[in-house]
């Protein structure tokens, strides 16, 4: 009899704990639900928030319900407004296009849905609680002070040759890399010491449409055949990530034969970095997504609690209607000297994925 009513109890367990999403031992989500929405598979690094923030999730004991979008704002829009009617707690959504959720965003205000921004500010919208990102200025200066320092510009006779590729427009992070990287340089790029041959310096002259790789390197093509082809050698092409940075590697790879150019980019995917480790891109800013996802969980645990909610940043992100309070973490930068210790002692990746 003793059995059969622990086998009873054990089976109950079980099963209240599937019924509640709670999949790991130890969580105290009880049957909240979080919605994550993310832009795409098509990045690496977007499975990798995906996956780090349901695993995380459901180890504190939340349902998760996780879509990705296919770059698509509609489907993002509906996939959104499908969480909210499917009864989520609290939204995490990384954009496509920061300014393009607003009828989600307000269907979600209407029922007082908290909502917090990953990676990627929404803009526009009162109905954005919280921001937590990655420091986007300073991904740029990551980048800029790597050219400067390894082009030794205060010493260095020069001029150097330079190209800059940006990221989406409608990503509000993109001005902030591009920025952070620009006001390193600017002062070297007025003094002539660092020269753009394309002429190209502005985010709109450099953007890239959805970060695309193809869009990168057709543009790369371009500026290496109009303006590289007779012999002008090139020494640094500024690139705000790596997405953006293959497509240049790309280019260079088919279209140029001078001196090999410095190249930066951010996220350490994979391509990238077995790229670095070839010395065909020399840097890249590492934001471990492991981070931003505790940070993210911890937020949903403290707003779902009532608990004051940690942010660092309460001036930076000013998404047109509000100041959005923010949790910024530090970018670190990665480069064939360090990445051992980076990216495969801390367990980001195998030594095996990097052959
Ligand atoms: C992210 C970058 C990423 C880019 C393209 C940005 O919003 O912060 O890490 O490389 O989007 O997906």
């Amino acid at each position: 009899m003793k059995k059969l009513v622990a086998l009873f109890l054990t089976a109950t367990l079980t099963l209240s704990m599937l019924l509640s999403g709670c999949g790991a031992a130890g969580g105290n989500g009880g049957s909240k639900k979080v919605g994550v929405s993310m832009p795409t598979k098509d990045l690496q690094r977007w499975n990798q928030d995906g996956d780090n923030m349901q695993k995380e999730l459901q180890a504190a004991g939340y349902q998760v319900d996780l879509q990705y979008a296919a770059n698509d704002v509609q489907t993002q829009l509906s996939q959104i407004e499908n969480m909210i009617s499917n009864g989520c707690d609290v939204l995490v959504i990384a954009a496509i296009e920061g300014s393009s959720l607003g009828e989600a965003l307000d269907m979600a205000k209407s029922k007082n849905i908290p909502v917090i921004a990953y990676d990627r500010l929404l803009m526009g919208s009162d109905a954005v609680s919280y921001y937590a990102t990655f420091d986007n200025y300073k991904v740029g200066t990551v980048q800029g002070t790597y050219v400067k320092e390894q082009l030794d510009l205060d010493n260095a006779a020069g001029p150097f040759n330079i190209e800059f590729t940006a990221g989406d427009p409608g990503d509000n992070n993109a001005g902030f890399f591009f920025n952070g990287a620009y006001d390193v340089l600017k002062g070297y790029i007025e003094s002539g010491k660092l020269v753009v041959v394309s002429g190209q310096k502005t985010f709109e002259e450099v953007a890239t449409p959805s970060w695309a790789t193809e869009t990168a390197q057709s543009r790369a093509e371009n500026i290496l055949s109009s303006f590289y082809a007779s012999g002008t050698d090139l020494d640094v092409w500024l690139c705000s990530n790596d997405s953006t940075a293959l497509g240049v590697e790309n280019a260079l790879a088919a279209n140029y034969n001078g001196k090999y150019p410095i190249i930066t980019g951010q996220d350490c995917d994979i391509v990238n970095t077995k790229n670095m480790i070839e010395g065909k891109q020399a840097m890249s800013v590492f934001k471990d997504t492991r981070t931003l996802a505790s940070q993210v969980v911890k937020m949903v645990g403290q707003i779902l609690n009532n608990e004051t909610v940690d942010v660092n940043d309460t001036k930076t992100y000013d998404n047109g209607v509000k100041v959005v309070p923010s949790f910024l973490c530090e970018p670190v930068f990665a480069d064939a000297n360090n990445y051992k210790t980076i990216l495969i002692d801390s367990g980001y990746y195998t030594e095996d994925q990097l052959k």
